[in-house]
This record gives C-alpha cells, structure tokens and sequence, in this order.
C-alpha cells in the first residue's frame, strides 16, 4: 500500500465523518467514555447505526455509567434490549458491566478487554483503539471487504480470514488506529458498500484493485448460499381480562431469559398444518415457523405472569412474540367486524 494512502483516507475521515452519538471528533485529543464506546461496539453488532441510534440514547438515558447497569436486574436488561435480537448479547453486557464495575473500570489494552465476557477480537481492539488510543488491528465486515477489494481477493472472505487479518495490521500499524477504524466503518457503510460501491468518492481508489479491475463489485466473491433449515412450533395465545399470559425461556439458548409466548419446543423440518394463523420469523441459522393456539387457561403448574394488554410493551419481548401477538390480534379485530 502506498504511504500517501493512509494519509488520504484519515483526511477524507476528517472531513467527512458522520456525527455519532457515541464518537469524539476525529483528530480530536479528547478519547471517547470507554463505557459508550463499548455499549455502542455491542449494539452494532449485527444492527445498524439508524436502529441501534435511538436505543442507544435510552439505555444511556436508564443506565448512565458501567456501574448503573452492573446494579440493575438482568430481567430489565434484557426488556431493554427486546427487539435488537441477538439477545446472547444483552446477557453478556450484563455479566461484563459487573465484572468491569468489580474491576473499577474498563481494562485499558487489547488484550485485557478480550478477557470480558461477549468482548471479541474485533470488539477488543475497536474499544482499545477508539476509547484508550491503543494500536490495534480492528477487523470488522467492513474492514474486510475493504481489504479484500484494494488487494482484488479473487476467493471469498471466509477462505482467506488470516490473508486479511495480515493485510489489515498494515494499515494499523502506524496509529491513529481509532480515527482509521472508524474511517473505514464509514467508508465501508457509505462508499465501499457491499453493492454498488461509489468508487468515485473513495479516497482509496487510487490504490485499489478492484476498482482498477473496473468490476469492483466482483469483489470479494460471495460463498455458495447454504440452505437455511426450518423449523415449527406452537404457542399458545392464552388471554384472560385483557391480560395475556407470557413465561420467561430458560437462561441460556436462543432468546435465553427472555419473555415470550408459552408453547411447545420448536421441531425440526418445515409447518405440518397448513391453513392455521401463523407467523415466520427469520433467525440467522433457521427459519421458523410458528402456529397460533388459542388456549383457555395455562398448563397446571406452568410459571409465568398475565401481562396487561395496554402494557405488553413492557413485558420485553422480542419480535417473534410481538408479530405472533400483532397477528392474533389483527384476526380478532376482522372477526369482531364480521360479527
Ligand atoms: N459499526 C460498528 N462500530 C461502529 C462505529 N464505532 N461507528 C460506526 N459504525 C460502526
């Protein structure tokens, strides 16, 4: 890579950076709260700036500092979290606050935030670059393709992690490593996307491969597309005095403490009734599917709680629930016009 790139694309960053509530300026002398930049990393992973912007500000809002959430209860943690799935995610931050609130503060280096529960690679040096100023390789998605299109990878980015990772480190090594891991998360989110790249804003495009290739969207390759199992279940719409009764799932797992539907365990293979009210939800390893029963009361000796219809927003659930819970209630209302 040519000395002038990383140059161009820090002054490109300065110029351009989006305006991010958990960011300091570019450049700026002034690192970000640890504490911020840490909650932010966990709730993009797998969500994007526009939906995790909005419930950034409110988990801020309930739980200002890293020793606030160490002390709430992990049941309002998780109700918070409803709706940003990945829910293993929200586990984690909670288990970390604590040990990071024991520890009186965020680990300042790589390699000791990598000890933290639900803290990664990529997460561990994105928060020991951008909080402590640490030199560190920060490789995300983003960096990836990035990566894989200046050197035109002609093999898919899961065949050639170690190739990348060792690219990477070259664009780190000469610090600022916060400002070049957040430039290239911009970039990689405005320009260099993975469709329709907009080579002709790219501070880099002078140095990159794949753009001279003049197919820059060829690279990386895509994998074969796996087929995604199904899967089915039943819940049960249990509803009493305008209370719907809701259990918590078992800790650990998909959806682990979470409120939800009472129901049966979730099978293997695709729907076997059709014609009944169902939803689909789309998981990242299955797809399921799930059959709506009305029920009159709970199963003997099954735990759980009846939650207000005018509060069920409360009751923290996640999507699948809350589109099973939409569609009953849409089918109601069709049946009480037709009646
Ligand atoms: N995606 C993941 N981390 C990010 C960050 N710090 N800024 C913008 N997008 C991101």
């Amino acid at each position: 890579m040519p000395a002038t790139a990383i140059p161009r694309l820090l002054d490109h960053y300065r110029r351009t950076a989006r305006d991010l509530p958990w960011r300091t300026p570019p450049g700026s002398d002034k690192t970000p709260d640890p504490y911020k930049v840490w909650l932010s990393e966990i709730m993009l992973q797998q969500t994007t700036v526009a939906t995790v912007t909005p419930r950034y500000w409110r988990f801020l809002e309930r739980w200002p500092t890293v020793d606030d959430l160490a002390a709430a209860p992990l049941e309002e943690v998780l109700a918070e979290w409803a709706g940003l799935g990945y829910y293993a995610r929200a586990r984690n931050l909670h288990l970390c606050a604590k040990q990071v609130a024991a520890l009186g503060g965020f680990p300042n280096t790589e390699a000791r935030l990598r000890a933290l529960p639900g803290i990664g690679d990529y997460t561990a040096a994105a928060i020991a670059s951008i909080a402590f100023g640490e030199t560190a390789t920060v490789v995300d998605t983003n960096v990836e393709r990035i990566v894989a299109r200046l050197h035109a990878i002609p093999r898919p980015i899961k065949n050639v992690r170690p190739k990348i990772r060792a690219l990477a480190a070259d664009l780190f090594a000469d610090g600022h490593a916060g400002d070049i891991a957040q430039a290239l998360m911009d970039l990689g989110a405005t320009i260099c996307r993975p469709k329709a790249p907009r080579c002709d804003q790219c501070p880099l495009a002078a140095v990159c491969k794949a753009h001279a290739s003049g197919t820059p969207e060829a690279y990386p390759p895509k994998p074969a597309k796996k087929d995604r199992p199904e899967r089915h279940g039943t819940a049960w719409i249990i509803e009493q005095d305008e209370a719907i009764f809701l259990v918590r799932r078992p800790g650990k797992g998909l959806l682990g403490g979470m409120a939800a539907l009472p129901g049966s365990d979730w099978q293997d293979g695709p729907p076997v009734q059709a014609g009944s009210l169902a939803v689909r939800h789309v998981f990242t390893h299955f797809a399921l599917t799930l059959r709506l029963e009305s029920r009159a009361t709970p199963p003997d000796e099954m735990e759980g709680w009846w939650q207000p219809i005018s509060h069920l927003d409360a009751a923290g659930l996640p999507t699948l629930y809350v589109k099973a819970i939409e569609a009953w209630r849409a089918l109601e209302r069709e049946a009480a016009l037709i009646a």
